[in-house]
């Protein structure tokens, strides 16, 4: 990993604008955000440590007071606010404890607009408990003037009942592989997974989130080009996610093993561009690949907003 820690930028000062783009900067984001340039973010994904104790790799994160932790969370807003656009909208991740932290503080810094939950499938059962198997993320804008591009995040769905009207089909689509919808992407996504083994995108991290998680994020709030900050960018998901989709990015990690593995994912995302989960256009339910391989081509962009 030697080569790889070389294109790691380790910043001590102020980061001039053109020096963010595309690159993993390995440091405290508790310093680093006060360099950053202001207003260039149009995106911020926050995938923070949640209010558990954790070892991330020589890293421990200590589990805090409630109100400690908020203070904690509060202080990196705060910080990282002014490097957002009038029209950013924002990303934050947590457990269903943390959730409940964040989202008073959340309140006063920006406007929420939801909470998704998404089912993480995997998860340790337990004896005297039910089984944690979700998680929340925050979904929020600087101010009312924010893009959202609700086509891009659609799911195609098998029609289990499909439903004629004069014997043509009411809103789906007869294919190879079965017969489908698109649908609205509701607040709970159940289509999504943590990274397993056989997954080609996972990696030794501990908390790593899906690809097809984020990339939902950065489709539905950025174009391409835009700018994508994540200032706990762990194993690199959300730097290679926004490479993948065309977007500007910039992460900040404390762990300079976990800033090599990002860059090693960014070399492999020019070779293998394709996120699982998400082919031709549309998001796909759980376990659908071999429908995925037999799919035909999808309706164009206008015929999605006819659908
Ligand atoms: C929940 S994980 C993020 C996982 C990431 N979304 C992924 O898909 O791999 C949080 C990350 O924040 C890092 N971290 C914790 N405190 C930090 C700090 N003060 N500055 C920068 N990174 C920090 C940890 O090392 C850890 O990798």
């Amino acid at each position: 990993m030697a080569c790889l820690s070389a294109k790691i930028l380790y910043a001590e000062d102020m980061i001039p604008a053109q020096d963010t783009s595309g690159k993993i900067i390995c440091g405290d984001t508790f310093e680093i955000a006060e360099n950053l340039p202001k207003g260039f973010v149009d995106l911020l994904i926050l995938d923070p440590p949640y209010n558990l104790s954790k070892n991330y790799n020589g890293h421990l994160f200590k589990e805090k007071d409630k109100a400690d932790y908020q203070e904690w969370f509060q202080r990196a807003l705060m910080l990282l606010t002014r490097a957002l656009k009038p029209t950013a909208s924002v990303y934050v991740c947590s457990d269903w404890k943390t959730s409940t932290l964040i989202s008073p503080v959340l309140e006063r810094h920006f406007h929420v607009r939801n909470r998704i939950t998404w089912e993480r499938e995997k998860g340790r059962g337990a004896k005297s408990n039910w089984k944690n198997n979700t998680e929340d993320v925050w979904f929020c804008t600087v101010s009312d003037n924010y893009y959202f591009d609700v086509d891009s995040v659609k799911l195609k769905r098998k029609v289990l009942a499909p439903y004629k009207v004069n014997g043509e089909p009411k809103d789906w689509r007869e294919e190879r592989s079965g017969n489908y919808r698109l649908t609205h992407p509701s607040n709970i996504w159940t289509d999504v997974t943590v990274p397993f083994w056989s997954m080609p995108e996972n990696t030794d991290h501990p908390t790593q989130k899906p690809e097809k998680l984020i990339a939902k994020f950065v489709l539905a709030s950025s174009r391409e080009g835009d700018f994508v900050l994540d200032p706990f960018l762990g194993s690199g998901t959300t730097a290679v996610v926004s490479r993948k989709l065309d977007r500007n990015f910039c992460g900040i990690e404390i762990n300079e093993e976990y800033c090599c593995w990002s860059l090693k994912r960014l070399e492999m995302a020019a070779s293998e561009p394709a996120i699982q989960g998400y082919a031709d256009g549309v998001f796909w339910e759980r376990n659908s690949l071999a429908d995925q391989r037999g799919a035909e081509p999808q309706p164009s962009r206008q015929e999605k907003l006819a659908l």
